[in-house]
Parts: C-alpha cells; structure tokens; sequence
C-alpha cells in the first residue's frame, strides 16, 4: 500500500463520525422519487448531493429534467487519462407500510446488529448510504493531498427506483460530457459482511398493470351472482395459472432463451453459497421454485415471475356484497441475459389475453422492459478494482450474480459504449425496500475505504 492511501485510509477512520452525520442529514430528506407528493423533498435530495460536491471544489450542475434533477459533477483531478464515472441514485422507495417501521423512515436511528452498530432509514443501503462512500472517498483523498488521485465524473440521479425515464434522453444529450472509460456503482451486494463483491449479471425487468373490465357497473352479488362473470374470480383465476405446480412459468416460450453458462455456474458452486441463510434473511425455512436448479441460480440465472400487487372490489371494514366491475393486478417478470424482454412481456400479454372471459376486456399499462445485463469480466478495470480491494479486505473479492435490476446499466453500455463496474457494499439482510431498511456502520466504512483505494488504482490505470 502507498504511504498516501494508508493516510487517506487514517483520515477516513479519524473522520467517520462526521461522514456518518452527512448520511443521516441526506437520509433525512425524504425523497420518494416516484411520488409527486414529494417531488419538493427529491428536488431538495438532489441539491443536498449537489452542494455536497461543490463543496468538494467539484464542478457541479444539478440539471433539472421533465422528471427529477441529475446532479453532474466533474474533478479532472491531476489525471490526464480517461475519466472513470461514478453513478449513484439519491431516491428511495416509498416507506409504506409505515406502522411496519420501529422507528421514523426519514428519522435515521443507530441500533445494535450483528455486525455492530447500523444505520435504519430508508435509502440506508439503497442507494444514499452506498454512493456517499465514493463521496466521502473523494472528500478523503481531498483532505490529504489536494486533489482525487483520477479524473472523476460524478451522476447521481432521482428516478432510479421508477425507471430511470429521463435517463436515456440526458445520456443521449450529454454524452459528450459523460464520456468516460467505465461507469462504477455502488448498488449491488457483498457476498459476505468481510467478503467483498463485484456484480457481473443481473436480471432485467419487465413489468405490466393489467387490469381486467366486466360489467358496465359495480353490482348486487345476490341479484348478479352466478349469472355474470366476476372480473376478480376471472382475474385471480388467470394468473394463478402463471406458474404450475412446480414453479414453472407458464407464459409461452418464457425459457427459450435462457442461456446457461455452466462455466460460470460451476464457479458459482465454488462460493459455496448458504442457502438456510439467504431463507433466513426472508425469515422463511424452504425455498418455492424450479426444484432442478439451486436457489442461487435460480436467482440469479433463471427468469421468474412475479405479481406484486393486486386490488379489486371492497376491501374496507365489513362486509359489502359486491361484483365489481374490474380487477387490477401489478406482474413483473425478471428477466436473464439472451432473453429479450420485448418477446416476453408480448408473451405474457397473450398470455392474459388467450384467457379472456366472455364480456371482459384487458386494459394493459407497461412499466418498463428491460433485459439482462452481463459485464466483462476481463476489463482491466475489473482487475484493478480487485487489487485495490485487496488492501481493505483480508478475503479477496468474488464475482458474484444478482437477482436485482438495474436498467441504467444497460444504458451506459448502449448510449454511453462504456461498462459498468458494480461495486457494492449491502447485503440481503439489509432490507432495501422494506420497512426498517438498514446499513451496518461497519460495512459503510468498508466501502469508502475501498472507493479510496480503487480510485487511486484507477488512477494508475487511467493516467
Ligand atoms: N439497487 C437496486 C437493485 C439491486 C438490488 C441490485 C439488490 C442488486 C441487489 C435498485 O435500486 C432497484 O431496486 N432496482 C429495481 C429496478 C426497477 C425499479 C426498474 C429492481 O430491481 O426492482
Ligand atoms: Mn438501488
Ligand atoms: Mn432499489
């Protein structure tokens, strides 16, 4: 290790405290990105990131689009090479349901976790608690010597959890500015909490509200019951057909294009992975699903199938004897490389379709259709980041899949031609997306001290 890194790396340790406090001002900022009830508090999430890097002596525009702010920054650092870009997402999810949470969503706690003590908030881990640690990296690396060791593009965007809409249009408009070598994020997990990870597959998504429409009206259930369809007996019957009894997906051709890499599978096997714990994690004992695959494959190489939601007819207090007039279901299925979700998601419209009753119509809205994403695993960035991983950890990192999706990834490849380096600090435990979101302090620390040693690495490589 370089004399500089350990000082960076002491710095880092002897100012945690404040870093900490600068992630819990930011996760105060509720910033549901995909609510317009909080369109003032995203907009003051992005500003908050903004001033934090002007602060920083970064050359920062918070740009304001058709849907929330993306926060540019630049530091050409002494580098000449070039640039590495850094992406982060400063919207969360929404916190519902809040009587689930043990405390406030936006009222970050410290509380006692296996791993010692750890932030609960929403956007702990996803995404304001990872993308600060490249932040307080730089901030680091400023504080000792003056300037971040590699020339650093910096985008931070607030529609993340939504899908990204204004995202390929900014691409689009500011390549030029964006124009570097490779994209890192930190978004993605670890494998363990003292073993460090470099995503190189995640799933894509594709996702559908469909809504299925009968009667004129909402009727008498004695005086229509029996005699008229029930658009939610009707819905509730087709897609309990999605899966069969063995798990297996129903939509035609679902797995025609699911490519397997017994390669990479058999490395997989290597990792050993500790299938009661990731049950554990969702508080469950067994596992559901395609039983010829094993649970980490089935998350992260094979596509599934998923209704996150459903509603129809009366659900309040008592009893109300109702037929209604339509029922609404929200499906998304994830999605591997090689499969293309366009194919899918007309396939899963058929679906439905074929199984339309008599009298009813389907009304269909799309929310995104996105494939899987593999990166290359031989870029000499991978490799460095590897390395400079190396200093901070004693087990060396893994590559490792993910179930999870992250769309803009596959935007960078195919606007920007660059590749992403996923680097990232959660864990499945970490709870994204559902009450009481946390992240232990221990990891945090983890994960500016790896951004400060990678980007000194990158600098290497870049200059
Ligand atoms: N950070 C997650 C994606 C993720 C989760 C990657 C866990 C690896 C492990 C990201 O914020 C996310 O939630 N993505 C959405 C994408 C969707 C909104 C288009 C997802 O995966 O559901
Ligand atoms: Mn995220
Ligand atoms: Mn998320």
């Amino acid at each position: 290790m370089t004399n500089t890194l350990q000082d960076v790396l002491n710095w880092i340790d002897e100012h945690l405290e404040e870093s900490l406090q600068r992630v819990e001002d930011f996760l105060r900022i509720p910033s549901v990105g995909t609510d317009p009830a909080h369109d003032e508090d995203t907009r003051r999430a992005a500003q908050f990131a903004g001033d934090l890097l002007s602060e920083l002596d970064m050359d920062t525009t918070v740009h304001t689009t058709p849907g929330q702010p993306m926060v540019v920054a630049h530091d050409d650092g002494p580098g000449t090479g070039p640039h590495i870009l850094y992406y982060g997402h400063y919207d969360v999810q929404p916190a519902d349901p809040l009587e689930l949470w043990d405390s406030p969503p936006f009222e970050p706690v410290r509380v006692d976790g296996e791993e010692g003590p750890k932030i609960v908030a929403r956007g702990a881990a996803d995404d304001k608690g990872q993308l600060m640690m490249f932040i307080e990296a730089f901030r680091a690396w400023k504080a000792v010597t003056g300037s971040v060791p590699a020339p650093v593009r910096i985008l931070l965007e607030g529609e993340e959890e939504s899908g990204s809409d204004s995202l390929e249009p900014f691409l689009h408009e500011h390549a030029k500015e964006l124009e570097s070598a490779v994209c890192v994020i930190s978004d993605t997990g670890m494998w363990t909490p003292d073993t460090p990870a470099i995503t190189t597959r995640l799933r894509g998504i594709i996702y559908l509200q469909a809504t299925l429409h009968g009667p004129s009206h909402d009727l008498h259930s004695g005086v229509y019951g029996g005699a008229v369809v029930n658009p939610i007996n009707a819905l509730t019957r087709i897609v309990s057909q999605l899966h069969d009894d063995h798990g297996r997906v129903q939509i035609d051709g679902f797995y025609d294009d699911v490519d397997v890499d017994e390669a990479l599978l058999s490395e997989w096997k290597g990792l050993n992975f500790d299938e009661a714990g990731f049950l554990e994690t969702a508080g469950l004992k067994t596992s559901m699903g395609e039983a010829s695959h094993s649970v980490l494959e089935r998350v992260w190489a094979r596509p599934s199938c998923d209704i996150n939601g459903i509603w129809a007819g009366y659900t309040g207090p008592g009893a109300k004897t109702v037929i209604a007039a339509h029922a609404s279901c929200k499906i998304s299925c994830r999605m591997v490389p090689n499969q293309d979700p366009r194919v899918i998601m007309d396939a899963l419209k058929a679906f439905l379709e074929a199984r339309t009753p008599e009298g009813c119509r389907w009304e269909f809205e799309e929310f995104g259709c996105n494939p899987g994403i593999c990166v290359a695993t031989d870029s000499p960035w991978l490799q460095s980041a590897r390395q400079a991983m190396n200093q901070v950890f004693e087990n060396d990192a893994v590559l490792i899949g993910s179930g999870g999706s992250l769309p803009i990834v596959g935007s960078f490849q195919s606007i920007l031609g660059i590749d992403s380096l996923l680097v990232g600090f959660g864990l499945d435990s970490d709870r994204v997306h559902s009450p009481n979101e946390e992240f232990s302090i221990a990891r945090f620390r983890h994960g500016v001290r790896s951004h400060a040693a990678m980007v000194e690495a990158f600098g290497a490589l870049s200059s």
